[in-house]
């Protein structure tokens, strides 16, 4: 069987992270969670109070930042440098400002680059926005998850009544729908399905069913 290059893309709160590392699990293979790193990139830039709107200071810090993931279960945690971001590259304040980070090119010239070598060996599954589009043209699988904004607010706001935050559904479907549009009309790599990528709805699969899909089209071309 031959190590694939894998690539899971579509809008916020698709799920991509969850079926994309139980695909990983599956096969053996490496996961690369790249909205993660343009949220370590956002994180520092805030901690060094760095106006996000400053393309040159964020790109400087997008340069100079060493983001590396650390395998667990059933999280991945993720490091700048030494310090653990893990949980606070999740907070309603990352969540909210990454997209302009995110539209800057220099920054993503960065991430690409850095999320190249990490896919160069193949064996991966990795998910974002502009994988099956820019980072992995030539991804042997291609994945477009979506579901309705509603169903994935209902999903955001399961699991965050779990942890114990409460956040209005109506505006959990708001901060997904404002992250939707920047992501999808931004200048660079916006978000869009590749046209060689399968389109996935999963608003009413279980998680368990997209992971079977993904797995029976990873298979036949394995
Ligand atoms: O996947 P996640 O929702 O954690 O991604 C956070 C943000 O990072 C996205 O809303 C998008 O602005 C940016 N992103 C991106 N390209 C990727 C992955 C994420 O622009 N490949």
């Amino acid at each position: 069987s031959k190590a694939l290059q894998v690539a899971i893309d579509g809008p916020a709160s698709a799920g991509k992270s969850t079926v994309a590392k139980l695909v990983a699990q599956q096969f053996k293979y490496i996961y690369c969670d790249t909205g993660a790193m343009y949220r370590a990139i956002t994180l520092a830039a805030l901690q060094e109070k760095v106006a996000l709107t400053d393309d040159k200071a964020v790109t400087k810090i997008a340069q100079n930042t060493t983001i590396t993931f650390k395998p667990g279960d059933p999280v991945q945690q993720v490091f700048i440098g030494t310090q653990e971001v893990t949980q606070a590259i999740r907070e309603p304040q990352i969540t909210n400002n990454v997209s302009t980070v995110a539209a800057i090119e220099a920054v993503r010239t960065e991430m690409v680059e850095q999320q190249r070598v990490i896919a160069s060996r193949g064996g991966i599954v990795m998910d974002g926005r502009d994988i099956g589009t820019t980072v992995l043209p030539d991804a042997q699988v291609k994945i477009f998850l979506v579901a309705s904004a509603h169903e994935r607010a209902v999903r955001r706001y399961r699991e965050n009544i779990k942890k114990g935050i409460n956040t209005p559904l109506s505006r959990l479907q708001e901060e997904i729908e404002i992250r939707d549009k920047k992501d999808s009309t931004r200048a660079i790599s916006p978000l869009k399905q590749a046209d060689d990528a399968v389109l996935l709805d999963t608003t009413s699969l279980s998680i368990d069913e997209v992971v079977k899909k993904i797995s029976t089209i990873i298979m036949k071309i394995q």
